[in-house]
This record gives C-alpha cells, sequence and structure tokens, in this order.
C-alpha cells in the first residue's frame, strides 16, 4: 500500500522592524495572531534590520532594539523550536534578491505606495531606500516561498505589491515563487493612538505620551495611557465602526482581543457604565495581558548569550532555505551560478 500523501503545514513569513518598541498594536493586530497559530504553520519570523535604515537610525541603539525584538518575539511566546526566528542581515540573500528585483519593478509601483507618501512627507530628503522598502519586503517573502502574511492593515498594499512581483517574474522567467495571501485579522488590524483614535497607532508616534502603550510598559505607566485615551461625548459602550465612535471602538477591541469574550457578552459587561469604567476596566486587562510578556523580555535581556544562540540557529535554518532559492533565481535571470 502506499503511503498518503505528506501534507505539507502552510509556510508563513513576517516580519516587525526593531525601531522604537513595540506596541499593543504590533501585539494584537500582528505577534499574538503568529503565536496562536505557530502550530498549524511552518514559520519564519524576521527582525527586519535592513528596513529599519531606511530611516536613519542611531547604529547603537539600532543594534540594542534588534536584540529587543527578538527577544519581544520570544517573549510575547513565539517558540525558537517552532520557529524560525532571524535577523533580516543576517540572511545576505535578502539584499541579493531585492536588487533582482529592483530591476523588474516600474518606479510607479512604488511611488504610489501610500506608506511611502506618508513616510516621505516628514523627510527632509527622502532616501532610495524608503522608496525602495516595499521590493525588500517582497524579497523577504518570496524568498522563502511563503503561503500566508498574517501583518496588520496598514501592510496590506505591501503584500499585494509583493504579489505583483512574483507573478512578473514567474510570468518573465518562468514559474518560480509561491504568490503569498496577505492575512490580516478581523479584529485588531487597525489598533488607533489613544491620543487621536482617527489615526492608526504608530511606532514613530509612540514617543508621544499617551499615544501608545508599548510592551515594555511598566503597569503604572499602562493605567496613565489608557485613563487618558480620547472617546467622544456620548455615554453607550457598545462596538461602532462610525469614526466619531473611534475612540471607543478602539478600547473595546482591545478588551474583546485580550478577554477572548464575544461581542454581545461585553457590551451586555458595560451596559449602563461609564466611560471611565470602561477604561479603567481596559487597563486591568491589558496590565494583565501584558504581565507575563515583561516578566519574559526582563530575563531573555538578562541572558544576551543565549539570545545570540538562537539567533544564530535563525539564520543558519533561514539561510537553509533562502540560499537554494536565491540560486535559481540567478540561473532564472541568467547569472553563471557557482
Ligand atoms: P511594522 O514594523 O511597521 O509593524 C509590524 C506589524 O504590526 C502591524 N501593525 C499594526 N497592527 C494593528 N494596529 C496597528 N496600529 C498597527 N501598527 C502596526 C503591521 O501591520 C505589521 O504587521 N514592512 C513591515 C515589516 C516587514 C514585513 C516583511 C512584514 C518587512 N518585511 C515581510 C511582513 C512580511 C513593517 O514595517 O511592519
Amino acid at each position: 500500500m502506499s503511503n498518503p500523501p505528506v501534507k505539507h503545514k502552510p509556510r508563513v513569513f513576517s516580519g516587525v522592524q526593531p525601531t522604537n518598541a513595540l506596541h499593543i498594536g504590533n501585539y494584537l493586530g500582528a505577534i499574538r495572531r503568529w503565536v496562536q497559530e505557530q502550530d498549524q504553520k511552518e514559520n519564519f519570523y524576521c527582525v527586519v534590520d535592513m528596513h529599519a535604515i531606511t530611516i536613519p537610525q542611531d547604529p547603537e541603539t539600532l543594534r540594542r532594539k534588534t536584540r529587543e525584538l527578538a527577544a519581544l518575539y520570544i517573549a510575547c511566546g513565539l517558540d525558537p523550536q517552532k520557529c524560525v526566528i532571524f535577523v533580516q542581515s543576517h540572511v545576505r540573500e535578502h539584499a541579493e534578491c531585492c536588487w533582482i528585483f529592483n530591476c523588474i519593478t516600474p518606479i510607479g509601483w512604488l511611488e504610489r505606495m501610500t506608506q511611502y507618501k506618508s513616510k516621505a512627507a516628514t523627510q527632509e530628503s527622502v532616501l532610495t531606500g524608503l522608496l525602495d522598502y516595499p521590493v525588500l519586503m517582497a524579497a523577504d517573502i518570496l524568498l522563502y516561498d511563503a503561503d500566508e502574511v498574517p501583518v496588520g492593515e496598514d501592510q496590506k498594499q505591501h503584500v499585494e505589491l509583493t504579489r505583483d512581483i512574483a507573478q512578473r517574474f514567474n510570468t518573465l522567467f518562468g514559474e518560480t515563487f509561491v504568490v503569498p495571501q496577505p492575512v490580516i485579522p478581523q479584529s485588531g488590524a487597525r489598533i488607533r493612538g489613544f491620543d487621536d483614535p482617527s489615526k492608526k497607532m504608530s511606532k514613530s508616534e509612540a514617543v508621544n505620551r499617551g499615544h501608545a502603550v508599548l510592551l515594555t510598559d511598566s503597569p503604572d505607566e499602562i493605567r496613565r495611557t489608557i485613563k487618558r485615551a480620547v472617546t467622544d461625548l456620548g455615554r453607550e459602550i457598545v462596538f461602532n465602526e462610525a469614526p466619531e465612535k473611534a475612540g471607543v471602538n478602539n478600547l473595546l477591541e482591545i478588551y474583546e482581543l485580550l478577554t477572548a469574550q464575544r461581542r454581545p457578552e461585553i457590551e451586555a459587561h458595560f451596559a449602563g457604565k461609564g466611560y471611565g469604567a470602561l477604561k479603567t476596566e481596559v487597563a486591568e486587562v491589558v496590565v494583565e495581558g501584558l504581565r507575563p510578556i515583561r516578566e519574559r523580555f526582563d530575563e531573555l535581556m538578562s541572558n544576551p548569550d543565549e539570545l545570540d544562540r538562537i539567533l544564530d540557529d535563525g539564520a543558519e535554518r533561514a539561510r537553509a532555505v533562502a540560499a537554494p532559492k536565491m540560486k535559481e533565481i540567478k540561473r532564472k535571470v541568467g547569472f553563471i551560478v557557482r
């Protein structure tokens, strides 16, 4: 009798930039779901330091943030046995592949990226790397033939561009890449700033007090930030997507994600209570939700050798996939492969 066909787990690739600190938007919109699904998938999670330098960085700070982010991945629950956790610049194929993709990607595709337009608007002199950022992201994903890319809403356009680049390469040089799917959560895909719920919570604004809760914030800092969250003049505590209700909706989504309660249950729980009570309860749920992460993070940061060993191992396992893929890409475009 022949064996049943082997069913491979879907391969997942995602990444976070080691700029500023991680906030609960990054956690609830991305990392938490990676953790929940790590047993069902073949996982590649990258600390994208090469993306970080598209905005000027202080070298020592970047090195520290890169280690901190890797530690946060693990502190959030990613298991280095089940996931390949690695630093982008440790796998040189990402840069090599990016160059080849540059040579098949029209500039117009990049100039219309909304994140490029908004980031470029804040820079006096716009660097080439900032424009090229999504092409490097395509290299990250396609080198691993990832089936799925779990990200927040703001990265959807970049994953769509990745699909365009994959399809273009496949058309020009023959079937080479899996065309990946963006996977965007229904709830938590766009956590909003506590100081201004019309905007998404962002790492660049997280330096402003009151904007974000960072994963490394103390319980008192968390309580202070959430107590000051901007809401509206109403009283009703219900899920409501209307722009003027974005502040309360944001608090309710965070509560929903961290308590895993259903929406009608949550609305019944808060019926007749005021916004003050909502903020107090959300703050406590966040404090308790982040407590184990903070504790594990402190432990990991006190043992840098162990962290470096995990990252070395991750780089090796990532290269085992990326290096043969890169050879195939070079062969397809006509390079002499050694
Ligand atoms: P980055 O570092 O800006 O954000 C990391 C992840 O967090 C999500 N996110 C949010 N989710 C919900 N609400 C928010 N307010 C919020 N802010 C951020 C982001 O969507 C992202 O999933 N370009 C990427 C990093 C990257 C990457 C990749 C991702 C590089 N290569 C390959 C996937 C695959 C970025 O800058 O994410």
